[in-house]
């Protein structure tokens, strides 16, 4: 199905399944422990050797050798697979760093072995007795340093403008320049990246846990050098991935290799300790933001300079890519600039761009409304947009970000707000902070197949997959919707590469996307179906299991046959994301509160508002943005990967020195969703909300702990340490 022109009346309308409030259809599986996840795949009869990865232990460098010997003679050792002995590989698509292979070192705990036994502890205990003797190199590893070499990236869309930016801005009678940054940040999932590989011949079955079954088949099948058809892979469930299972991992390829070398299904998890350095994570930034405005609050001027780090052929993190959309201003501009770091490989996590680049651009946008004397809610009202401010031609298909904020406003008593450092409660300092949310709407072509039974009963299967967001739930809903069914007929089965190639699960796009090729497919099901009966498919009402036609009723089972019918069918966009600026737009507001003695912010209070066209489930919607509005806590007040500046790797590279929120930290969160329907987006006429709710979190945190204390903070993440010298005496 082609999608070019704005969605009108259809089956999903009727809203009686879609849009309902439907708890999670794989909820029991979870719960009870019979969802099968990537490392407890037990569907086959062959017995599991357990692979253990090696991390290299420099940061850049060769292996001048590996000694393997004491290894290979421990306890229960099936195999030892060595980087060099492997050779170098060809690189997948999407990854910048290599995985597996050879004998360079590009970053830090880059897997250079995996040692194959009978049990985990085998496995583990021989790892440690293989030795290496590395030529190390120096490496970059400080973004600050680095700034000055930083370059314009080659590709990624680095530089846009309008207007005159520099001579606007000296001619604002306020002006306003900050810089800002944020830390490299890590995904930190509950389930390792984890891979079992069992090779029959030549061809690999491999269960895992990814977010994007056909990017990981494709890399695979060229790391490995074999055959793309030859690759099966699956991922049913998945423990979360927050873009850290976007691209092929190591664990994958370790797995391959070793069941190869040990001639048995091999598991390979990597362990916590190894995550961190191993896999990707988000770069940190320096950010750079200049405001121009008029005494009215009308912005004039508005420029955004961001600075990153990566692997070379790496790409930079794109803080600034809001800012070409959020606000008016008829002169502009926004650049970013890369260096090149030898830290481990800097890629996608939840909101990449847009939540680093809001956590500065929403502070600023705090800073310069009380330059000016503007309530910051009012501030940003003045400067709303309906037009693509770099490309005046271009509206927004459907943009509600003043009711975001004015709802937002109401429902939080935002009126109650003091002046900074004006509310205490005994030890406690009390503050509100406000900040934009704002996020684009993505498309990837989506297939599924949808097939009906003689029980009436639907399955749909695409290789769409579930990372804990719903998706097995909103795509039965629309498969219920399209057929005129109750939920409890239809099945779903994700994440097989056997299935129609789906949008997969990234940029919040999954669940428009998804569910739109879903509608299609059924689409193609109804068809079917009013063929075999000979209905006029225009006129058809698939409702309460039947198919109706004039007064002619036929319920779905009988329809269906003993043979039953099948529809497939991938949803295609036209070019109205081109013709129309296509986004998602919140607010978020926060209650803070600063024990003067300790310095301590504790989160009071929390509401995010959003605006995301229809809302497929508000459940699992709801749920998607309370987990990101928390790991925007997190952002703000403790996640960080502190970089050891000699040796080049994530020091804290656990959850027990990697900080992210618990339930104490997470107080009273609220979600509302704007009524909405955005047509052009898709059939469905809905968008996303899995990275909306992460966006501008943090900045709403500093915001309202500078409302708190007056101590403005401007590089996160915001401890006590930045505090703690400018409170006041404890009463
Ligand atoms: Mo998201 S960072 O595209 O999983």
């Amino acid at each position: 199905m082609q999608f070019d022109r704005p969605a009108t009346t259809n089956p999903i309308d009727r809203l009686k399944v879609v849009g309902q409030p439907i708890r999670r259809i794989d909820g029991q599986l979870k719960t009870t422990g019979r969802a099968m996840y990537a490392y407890e795949w037990h569907d086959t009869n062959t017995p599991y050797a357990y692979g253990y990865p090696v991390g290299a232990a420099i940061a850049k460098g060769r292996i001048k050798s590996i000694d393997i010997s004491a290894a290979e003679k421990a306890p229960g050792v099936l195999a030892v697979v060595t980087a060099p002995e492997v050779g170098e590989r060809k690189k997948g698509k999407f990854n910048t760093a290599k995985l597996f292979g050879g004998d360079q070192v590009q970053h830090y705990h880059q897997a250079i072995a995996v040692v194959v036994a009978e049990t985990f502890e085998q496995a583990r205990a021989a790892a440690t007795l293989i030795s290496v003797d590395y030529a190390e190199e120096k490496g970059s590893f400080d973004l600050r340093q680095a700034m000055d070499t930083a370059v314009k990236p080659a590709s990624g869309d680095p530089d846009s403008g309008a207007g005159d930016f520099d001579t606007a801005f000296k001619a604002a009678p306020v002006t306003f320049e900050e810089s800002y940054s944020t830390p490299d940040q890590s995904h930190a999932m509950m389930e390792p990246h984890a891979s079992i590989a069992v090779w029959e011949g030549d061809e690999l079955t491999l269960w895992t846990s990814s977010q994007m079954i056909d990017w990981w088949r494709s890399d695979l099948a060229t790391t490995l050098d074999v055959d793309k058809e030859k690759i099966h892979l699956m991922s049913p469930f998945i423990g979360g991935g927050f873009g850290g299972k976007l691209f092929l991992r190591a664990d994958a390829v370790l797995a391959a290799f070793a069941a190869k070398a040990a001639k048995r299904p091999v598991k390979v998890a990597l362990p916590r300790p190894f995550m961190m350095n191993n896999t990707t994570h988000r770069p940190a930034t320096i950010q750079r933001v200049r405001i121009g405005a008029q005494r009215d609050g009308k912005i004039t001027a508005i420029a955004h300079e961001s600075w990153s780090g990566d692997q070379p052929g790496g790409q930079p993190e794109a803080a600034v890519m809001q800012t070409r959309l959020l606000y008016a201003g008829e002169n502009r501009m926004t650049a970013m600039r890369l260096a090149t770091l030898d830290l481990p490989e800097g890629n996608a996590m939840r909101a990449p761009g847009e939540a680093p680049g809001l956590m500065a651009l929403e502070i600023a946008m705090d800073e310069m409304a009380e330059k000016i004397g503007i309530d910051p809610v009012e501030f940003r009202i003045i400067n709303d947009t309906q037009v693509d401010p770099e490309k005046t031609e271009r509206p927004f298909s459907y943009r509600n970000l003043i009711g975001c904020l004015k709802t937002g406003a109401d429902h939080f008593n935002w009126s109650a707000r003091g002046r900074p450092g004006s509310r205490r409660e005994g030890n406690w300092l009390i503050g509100m902070g406000v900040a934009a949310a704002f996020r684009n709407n993505i498309h990837f072509p989506s297939g599924a197949r949808v097939r009906l039974n003689a029980e009436g009963v639907v399955t749909v299967e695409t290789d769409m997959t579930d990372i804990g967001t719903g998706s097995y739930t909103i795509i039965a809903q629309t498969a219920a919707e399209m057929m005129g069914l109750t939920i409890d007929k239809v099945a779903v089965q994700l994440g097989d590469s056997r299935f129609p190639v789906s949008a997969g699960s990234g940029g919040q796009f999954g669940a428009n996307c998804s569910t739109a090729g879903v509608y299609a497919a059924c689409v193609k099901l109804r068809e079917a179906v009013s063929q075999k009966l000979g209905f006029n498919s225009a006129d058809v009402i698939f409702e309460n299991g039947e198919v109706r036609s004039g007064n002619r009723a036929v319920p779905l089972a009988e329809a269906a046959g003993s043979k039953g019918l099948v529809g497939e069918d991938t949803i295609q966009w036209g070019n109205l994301t081109e013709t129309h600026q296509q986004s998602t737009f919140g607010a978020h507001f926060v209650e803070v509160g600063v024990d003067v003695a300790t310095g301590e912010s504790r989160i009071r209070r929390m509401l995010a508002v959003c605006a995301a066209g229809r809302i497929l489930n508000p459940v699992t919607a709801r749920s998607q943005v309370l987990g990101a509005m928390t790991m925007g806590a997190g952002g703000a007040l403790s996640e960080e990967l502190a970089v050891d500046t000699r040796r080049g790797f994530f020091v804290n590279h656990d959850l027990a020195g990697y900080e992210v929120p618990v339930h104490a930290d997470i107080p009273h969160q609220e979600v509302i969703f704007m009524d909405e329907t955005d047509p052009m987006s898709s059939p469905m006429k809905a968008k996303g909300v899995g990275e909306l709710g992460l966006c501008g979190v943090s900045a709403a945190i500093a915001n309202a702990i500078y409302n708190a204390t007056g101590i403005r903070v401007r590089h996160y993440p915001i401890t006590l340490d930045k505090l703690i010298g400018g409170l006041p005496d404890v009463a």
